[in-house]
């Protein structure tokens, strides 16, 4: 079967990107990406590139290239369904923050909804196919949804994960290291995975898209984010312990990263790992364990995320206990607020629970971030619900200039490892700044004996 019209259903950082590549290297195929979301669709039609809601580096451009071409962004949800052969759910599934498997279990209401409405509007058969992480085993519920409530039209799913990491997304699209296709093992499933092969053979070569049955694609997707978080969380454990010791945890990852059996990778001791998928997958790992009964292989993923809520908390505590175990009052810089650098995604970040925990404190937070707008940073805070509206507003101080962000500071925290951070005028800054000038660089990115030797007191994370 080949396949001349896509729909996407959710246009988020994963189905926007994802869609813009397929749109750029199949020009016969014709996509249209819809969402409920009125404003985030008007943003991906600005006539202005630029003003797209997501930021990924080369992404304008692709847009600007298949927008109009055969690149669509629209709200007519019903429409794209009813006309397309194949249907992406790329849709949010946050963890739940309500009633059995709170705060662990993924919630899949965005996801059963889209699942109701493709049944309700298709009078064709489709290809359903699974984009967003999901628990194992979504894909039956998606087909049981199908199947009982359709227009008797067939409904083939598969489950298709998307390996891209933000701030990398283009070149993660374009040079994948593998695509995974999860489907039935029957002659239909076959052939739905066949036309899904298709449109990826459009620009990755064949031995790297790999075919499974749809719950090994499903656990593959979990796994692969589990493994990658407990990396990250290994790596932030040893750095405490370098505190201790004297070893310095950028000596200790080269050292093990050049065995080629543990790899270079993902060794970064950072204030701890955030972003929409790490800690969400890995809870929902530990929530489908439980509810098979595996209280070890639950206890043993769980200490990922302990591990990494510890990382943070930790540093918060040493920025209180460095400034004289008071904070109270005292201007604190926050050099950025995503969770990492090169994207205007916010979920989840460090810098929250760093943020959070110094506003208890009485801090006042100077934050800097060259992509993410101030009505973000309170929405972050504001969903903690640690306090009202008004007093998050209050201890948050925004900037559009990181030279006056500091000036006056006490403190300077390193939350996301943006480049331009390390090419500032370093000395223009202490000048400007409270003395003692601390620096607490909680990504291990700026030259800490150069600090020093202007006068800084700096710290790093694992030495
Ligand atoms: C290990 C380290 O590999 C080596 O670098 C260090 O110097 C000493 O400890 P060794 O214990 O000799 O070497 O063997 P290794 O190949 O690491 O295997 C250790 C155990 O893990 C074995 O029982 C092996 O069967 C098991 N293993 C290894 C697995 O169960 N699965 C694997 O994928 C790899
Ligand atoms: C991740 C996976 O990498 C991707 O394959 C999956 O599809 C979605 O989840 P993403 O969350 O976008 O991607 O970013 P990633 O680069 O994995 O970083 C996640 C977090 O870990 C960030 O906060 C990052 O700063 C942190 N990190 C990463 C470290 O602290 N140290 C490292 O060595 C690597
Ligand atoms: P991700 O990182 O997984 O892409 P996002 O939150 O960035 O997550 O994007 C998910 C998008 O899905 C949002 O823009 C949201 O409005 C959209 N969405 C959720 N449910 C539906 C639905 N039933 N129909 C259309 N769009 C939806």
């Amino acid at each position: 079967m080949k396949i001349t019209k896509i729909c996407c259903i959710g246009a988020g950082y994963v189905g926007g990107p994802t869609m813009a590549i397929i749109a750029q290297k199949c020009p016969q195929i014709q996509v249209t990406v819809v969402d409920l979301n009125h404003e985030r669709i008007a943003a991906w039609n600005d006539a202005d590139v630029n003003n797209i809601p997501i930021y990924e580096p080369g992404l304008s451009e692709i847009v600007k290239e298949a927008r109009g071409r055969n690149l669509f962004f629209s709200t007519e949800v019903d429409q794209a369904i009813e006309e397309a052969e194949m249907i992406f759910i790329s849709v949010n599934t946050p963890t739940k923050t309500y009633g059995k498997g709170k705060g662990m279990a993924a919630d899949l209401k965005f996801i059963e909804l889209c699942a109701r409405q493709i049944a309700k509007v298709s009078q064709s058969d489709k290809i359903v196919v699974e984009k967003s992480t999901l628990p194992v085993r979504t894909a039956e519920a998606i087909k049981s949804i199908l199947d009982n409530t359709g227009n008797g039209v067939k409904f083939q799913i598969l489950s298709n994960p998307e390996f891209l990491a933000e701030g990398t997304a283009v070149q993660d699209l374009l040079h994948p290291d593998r695509i995974l296709i999860g489907g039935d093992t029957t002659v239909e499933g076959q052939k739905a995975i066949e036309a899904l092969v298709g449109v990826y053979e459009n620009w990755v070569s064949k031995d790297r898209i790999l075919t499974t049955n749809v719950w090994s694609s499903e656990l593959s997707k979990l796994t692969a984010n589990a493994f990658l978080a407990q990396r990250i969380s290994s790596i932030n454990a040893m750095s405490e312990l370098c505190e201790k010791t004297g070893a310095n945890i950028n000596e200790v990852a080269k050292a093990i990263g050049m065995d080629s059996r543990i790899g270079s990778k993902f060794l970064k001791a950072s204030v701890g790992f955030g972003g929409s998928c790490f800690q969400k997958d890995i809870l929902n790992l530990v929530y489908i364990a439980k509810s098979y009964g595996l209280q070890e292989v639950a206890d043993y993923w769980e200490q990922v995320i302990i591990m990494n809520d510890h990382q943070k908390r930790r540093f918060s505590d040493k920025i209180v206990k460095t400034l004289y175990n008071t904070v109270s009052g005292k201007k604190i810089v926050f050099l950025g607020w995503a969770f990492k650098k090169d994207t205007n995604d916010t979920r989840e970040s460090a810098a929250i629970y760093v943020a959070d925990d110094l506003i208890s404190e009485n801090a006042q937070i100077a934050v800097y971030d060259p992509k993410v707008a101030r009505k973000k940073v309170l929405a972050d805070l504001d969903y903690l619900e640690s306090r009202s509206a008004e007093n998050n507003a209050s201890s948050v101080l925004s900037f559009e200039n990181p030279y006056e962000a500091c000036a006056g500071a006490h403190a300077i925290a390193v939350l996301t490892e943006w480049d331009e951070f390390i090419s500032y005028d370093w000395q223009k800054i202490y000048n400007a700044m409270q003395k003692p000038a601390f620096v607490f660089d909680g990504r291990n990115i700026l030259d800490g004996s150069a600090l020093e030797k202007i006068g800084f007191v700096y710290q790093a994370i694992g030495s």
